[in-house]
């Protein structure tokens, strides 16, 4: 059964990317657009690529889209991988401005996070379910019985003297050209603490390197039941959307 539409964007680094979503299924429902990040990533340049990412689709509804930084209501707090220009941005001001549309701007972890536990890999589980995406930085996602608590910012705990996500990040492990084992005794150190802290039910791993979990996955010694991301490269445009969705019925 199909259902409902909403409309997802994923702001990265590199990419903005979008597509409409079956809200029902939790998937997209039709092929994502791609458009590269504009250089320098000012607001002003990425706000026009998110509406022409929206224009492609011919799509005049409300929309959610996801920023690799702390949105607070909207308000842009840090920019730990993005230009700085971005801190103290009102990004539902500057989207609803350049695109016309009604936009819910939320952290990219968060938004993957929502996605997992709705229609992914922690669909259904009660209790405390922690989302952990593992990229240029370290996203974290913490969601309590469905209910998402947003901004957590696990990837910068200070860990061994360093901001973990420069440590633990996939990048990290590229940088460092660490083996899947290097790597993973990285990952146990940074989930050992982090699930002493918060005693989740679940950790879910996500980003593009939970492609290959099957590597590197059961190498990561923890407490906590590990398991890969479902939804893989659309979680955040699928949790995005039905963020969106379910705040414009809300108000
Ligand atoms: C940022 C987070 C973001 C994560 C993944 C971190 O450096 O502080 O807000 O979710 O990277 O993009």
């Amino acid at each position: 059964m199909s259902g409902e539409r909403g409309f997802g964007v994923d702001i990265g680094g590199s990419g903005i990317k979008g597509a409409p979503v079956d809200l029902h299924k939790g998937d997209l429902a039709d092929e994502r657009f791609r458009l590269p990040t504009p250089e320098p990533s000012t607001p002003a340049a990425v706000a026009d690529v998110v509406r022409q990412v929206l224009d492609h689709f011919a799509w005049t509804g409300p929309f959610g889209c996801t920023f690799p930084a702390v949105v607070q209501h909207g308000m842009v707090r840090t920019a730990a991988n993005v230009d700085e220009s971005w801190i103290g941005t009102d990004a539902h001001k500057l989207l609803a401005t350049a695109t016309g549309r009604q936009p819910l701007v939320v952290n990219d972890a968060d938004a993957a996070g929502v996605a997992e536990v709705r229609f992914g890999a922690a669909k259904g589980v009660q209790g405390v379910v922690l989302v952990s995406t593992l990229g240029t930085g370290i996203g974290s996602a913490l969601i309590v019985d469905g209910q998402l608590v947003p901004n957590t910012e696990l990837g910068h705990l200070e860990l061994d003297k360093h901001d973990a996500e420069s440590r633990a990040a996939d990048s990290a492990r590229e940088r460092d050209q660490l083996s899947w084992k290097a790597w993973a005794a990285r990952l146990s150190r940074y989930f050992q603490h982090v699930e002493n802290l918060f005693w989740p039910d679940l950790i879910v791993v996500g980003g593009g390197v939970s492609k290959h979990a099957d590597k590197w996955l059961h190498l990561v010694e923890t407490r906590t039941t590990l398991v890969p991301a479902a939804l893989r490269n659309s979680a955040g445009i699928v949790g995005a959307a039905a963020l969106a969705a379910e705040h414009h019925h809300q108000h």
